[in-house]
């Protein structure tokens, strides 16, 4: 299955590619993920995309769509993939077409994940992320580490991501709003939209967006 999860930020994208992508077989694909490693592996590529996330604007397309074009290309993603992050924008979204036209294959959908503002905001403020892997996401009150600060699944250090800070979050939200929102409208019109009540535990979040698939599918 090819499918792009999108939803304003915090509202458990990352959470819910994790789960789905065990579950449907596919690489879990997250340019913010993609950029984070750059970042701590002090890439050029990190270092032009810190400046961008930091201030919560968008990473240039040009860089951000060759990197999702080459992580796309790899062996893994052949039998499907779930995009987390990607596109972001009407042009990122009109790059994926042309890619996927070129290689003869479609999306199957494009979950949109619901969640109000003030719910989004306190799972940004509360979230902690593991060092060693980004994909073991904590939160200090919804799913809190066993131990204060310390990963429970491998026992990495956690801390708090620098564009978690209340003034960038504002922003990654106005951004949002302004330049990914319209490519809900962008893939409504390729009949691709289902949305998905992102609210409530992360297990019921999981069991909607997957009847959903088995629905479409
Ligand atoms: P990115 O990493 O994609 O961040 P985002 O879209 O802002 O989304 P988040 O990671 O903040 O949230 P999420 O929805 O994944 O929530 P999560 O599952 O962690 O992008 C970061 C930056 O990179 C961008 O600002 C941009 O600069 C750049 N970038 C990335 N892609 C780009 C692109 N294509 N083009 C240009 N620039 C790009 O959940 C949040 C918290 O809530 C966690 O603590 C979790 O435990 C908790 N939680 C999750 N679900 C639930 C639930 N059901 N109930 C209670 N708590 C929950
Ligand atoms: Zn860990």
């Amino acid at each position: 299955m090819r499918i792009v999860l999108v939803g304003p930020p915090g509202a458990g994208k990352g959470t819910q590619a994790t789960r789905l992508a065990e579950k449907l077989r596919v690489p879990h694909i997250s340019t913010g993920d993609l950029f984070r490693a750059n970042i701590s592996q002090q890439t050029e590529l990190g270092k032009l995309a810190k400046s961008y996330m930091d201030a919560g604007n968008l990473v240039p397309d040009e860089v951000t769509i060759a990197m999702a074009k080459d992580r796309m290309e790899q062996p893994d993603a052949e039998r499907g993939f779930l995009l987390d992050g990607f596109p972001r924008n009407v042009s990122q979204a009109e790059a994926l077409d042309e890619l996927l036209t070129i290689e003869g294959i479609k999306l199957d959908a494009v979950l949109d994940l619901e969640a109000p503002e003030e719910e989004v905001v306190k799972r940004i403020a509360g979230r902690r992320i593991c060092r060693n892997d980004s994909s073991h996401v904590f939160h200090v009150t919804y799913k809190k580490a066993a131990k204060e600060g310390v990963c429970d699944v491998c026992g990495g250090e956690l801390y708090q991501r620098d564009d978690d800070s209340e003034e960038t979050v504002r922003t990654r939200l106005e951004v949002y709003h302004t330049q990914t929102e319209p490519i809900i409208d962008y893939y409504k019109s390729q009949g691709l939209v289902v949305t998905i009540e992102a609210m409530g535990p992360v297990e019921e979040v999981t069991a909607r967006a997957l009847a959903a698939l088995k629905r479409e599918g």
